[in-house]
């Protein structure tokens, strides 16, 4: 069988933490060995929230050394900034003209996001066309993702069907690769919440680079409950729920079977902390020696921009020939 070709993204917007780890990224390194990947680090969506322009630029090329630090290896990956390869944006306007007001509309992330703006760009209510985009020019069959990405991922399920059936075969049906746990994990402080790099208290979100005694406190200051007993009931002991699957993710022992393991929270505690430390460790390490190596980090982008580009470069002319736009001119390179 063909190697599955797999695309997913990850906004430069501020350091990675845990969630987005345990939720995508561990899924990404994983997947480079068999399957045809593209990594994204998505800076034109990282516009439609508000516009840190002066450190734009910077958190992608750390995004992008980050990406590295994890474990992704650009001989097996295309890592790739999205403003560099056109295509993307071209191809989210067609694919606005398929998609409806009333779906994106019915996006959960615009709702939660837009109700807590005073105004709403017209960018945050597309953001769901330029990931499908995203996702369909590279031809998709996998897209690893968290929990929280599902609906667009429906979305853009949604409307390539809709402009196959109107157009005519043009894009591959993508589906969602989410993890069997920690698909959402959770806020410490607010395990109603899902852990995000925005959360109201920093104690909630371990970052990736949090040092060893930061990642410690955050765990043992977790939210549990009075209840005093472990057992995996992520609706009425969402705290331990989430501690437990933390550490299934990490070992890859069942949540239920791990609880049986413990008689006290502080247990618990001490071993997701150690857990959690022992995979950050070496990341932090990597990412350091990285901070040396900006030119290495550049040619990484150069060369993934290229390669992206040779790829969505071919789907992008097959959507616009398909819906019937006229062939460009070829135009004399010198
Ligand atoms: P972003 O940048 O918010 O997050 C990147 C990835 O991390 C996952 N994630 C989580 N998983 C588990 N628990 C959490 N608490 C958690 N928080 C974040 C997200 O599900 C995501 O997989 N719209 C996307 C970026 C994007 C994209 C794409 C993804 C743009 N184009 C194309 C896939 C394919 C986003 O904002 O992810």
């Amino acid at each position: 069988m063909d190697r599955p070709r797999i695309l997913s993204g990850i906004q430069p917007t501020g350091e990675m933490h845990l969630g987005n780890y345990l939720g995508a990224l561990r899924l990404w390194v994983d997947a480079q060995y068999d399957a045809l990947p593209h990594y994204c680090v998505v800076d034109l969506h990282s516009l439609t929230v508000q516009i840190d322009s002066k450190h734009l630029s910077k958190r992608t090329l750390d995004a992008v050394a980050m990406l590295l630090a994890i474990g992704l290896d650009p001989q097996h990956c295309t890592i790739f900034v999205q403003s560099h390869v056109p295509e993307h944006t071209s191809l989210t306007w067609i694919l606005e003209c398929v998609a409806t007001m009333g779906e994106l509309g019915r996006m959960t992330q615009f709702k939660d996001k837009g109700s807590s703006q005073e105004s709403v760009s017209a960018g945050l209510f597309t953001y769901p066309v330029l990931m499908a985009a995203d996702i369909l020019l590279y031809d998709a069959n996998k897209v690893p993702i968290g929990d929280d990405q599902r609906q667009h991922l429906e979305l853009a399920r949604r409307i390539a069907g809709r402009f196959n059936s109107r157009f005519g075969e043009t894009f591959v049906m993508p589906e969602a690769l989410v993890p069997p746990v920690a698909a959402r994990v959770m806020d410490l402080q607010n395990p109603g919440s899902k852990m995000s790099k925005s959360s109201e208290s920093s104690l909630g979100t371990v970052f990736l680079l949090d040092p060893a005694d930061v990642v410690v406190s955050k765990v043992k200051k977790a939210v549990t409950d009075s209840d005093g007993t472990v057992h995996y009931d992520p609706e009425n002991k969402p705290g331990i729920s989430n501690l437990l699957e933390i550490l299934s993710a990490i070992t890859s022992e069942r949540p239920d079977q791990l609880a049986l393991k413990y008689s006290s929270y502080g247990a618990l505690k001490t071993d997701v902390a150690g857990a959690v430390t022992d995979i950050l460790r070496p990341i932090a390490e990597r990412y350091k020696e990285l901070s040396n190596e900006d030119a290495y980090v550049r040619e990484v982008i150069r060369n993934g921009a290229m390669r992206a580009r040779e790829v969505a470069s071919v789907t992008l002319a097959r959507a616009t020939e398909a819906i019937g736009l006229l062939e460009p001119p070829a135009v004399a390179s010198e």
